[in-house]
């Protein structure tokens, strides 16, 4: 089979020091994308930076809060300063919930996934659009879940902020198709990073059981499961597809 090509396109990846957004800069630089990581955390996304120029790829680091504006915009400044014009936009940060019942969710749990999970990629999609409307255009892509297509038990701010991403999809692909900018969604099921891990933690051997064999794979998915998606989509091959999200979840909402 051969890859999508995303020779030379250059590629800006939120949350891109751990999980999902790490293991996507490793496969979007392994084929030629230029890769403008950001993240909170300074030391791993400084460490994947590293690996990649280590082995001759294009890759920078900088530090972004994707829950305040102003730190959201330097980011963007300096990956277009550093690589030139943005092809694609992954907006990929995000944070887990404690799984709860409503009632017992302290409303800070509440605010923390909605500033992260939504106001933040709210914040990441105006700056990509900013650039993509001054430069003919790209792709912005959001990293929902499968939490943001059915409703999720004991994750109720999660499955509320990742609903809103898969509306901002929807309405700002409509807004922006006469200007050349798609803007699609991937939904991903529990994939073997370390968030999901923080969420493993939390459960007994018959919970965690129990989790996997819901799956009709009966199993987990894998980082580069979603990163071969992401890859696809974030090449030319991907071109008609707009507002739309992409299901990764081995047939569980099927
Ligand atoms: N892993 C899964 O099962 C799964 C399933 C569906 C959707 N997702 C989504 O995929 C995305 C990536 O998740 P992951 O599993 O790779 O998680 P992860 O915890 O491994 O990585 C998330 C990254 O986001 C960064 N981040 C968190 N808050 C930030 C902030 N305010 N500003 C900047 N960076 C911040 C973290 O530092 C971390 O590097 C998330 O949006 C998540 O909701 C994950």
């Amino acid at each position: 089979m051969i890859a999508a090509d995303v020779t030379a396109k250059h590629i800006v990846i939120t949350g891109g020091a751990s999980g999902i957004g790490a293991e996507t800069a490793r496969l979007l630089a392994s084929r030629g994308a230029k890769v403008s990581i950001g993240d909170r955390n300074i030391e791993l996304g400084q460490q994947v930076a590293r690996e990649l120029t280590e082995l001759g790829y294009s890759a920078q680091f900088t530090v972004v809060d994707v829950t305040d504006v102003d730190s959201v915009n330097e980011f963007y400044r300096q990956a277009v300063n550093h690589f030139g014009d943005m092809h694609v936009a992954l907006n990929n940060a995000g944070v887990d919930h404690n799984p709860a019942r409503m009632l017992d969710v302290p409303d800070e749990e509440f605010h923390r996934n909605i500033a992260v999970n939504l106001t933040g990629v709210w914040y990441c999609m105006k700056q990509a659009l900013h650039y993509m409307t001054q430069s003919g255009g790209g792709h912005i892509i959001n990293l929902a879940s499968i939490a943001g297509t059915s409703g999720a038990p004991m994750i109720s701010a999660y499955g509320a902020a990742k609903h809103g991403v898969i509306g901002l999809t929807k309405s700002v692909a409509i807004e922006y198709a006469r200007s050349n900018i798609r803007v699609n969604a991937v939904c991903p099921s529990f994939v073997k990073t370390p968030m999901v891990e923080h969420v493993m933690s939390g459960l007994n051997d018959k919970q965690k059981a129990s989790l996997i064999n819901a799956n009709p794979m009966k199993r987990l998915g894998e980082p580069h499961e979603i990163a071969g998606a992401i890859a696809w989509l974030c090449s030319d091959e991907s071109s008609f597809m707009t507002g739309h999200s992409v299901v990764l979840d081995g047939g569980l909402t099927a």
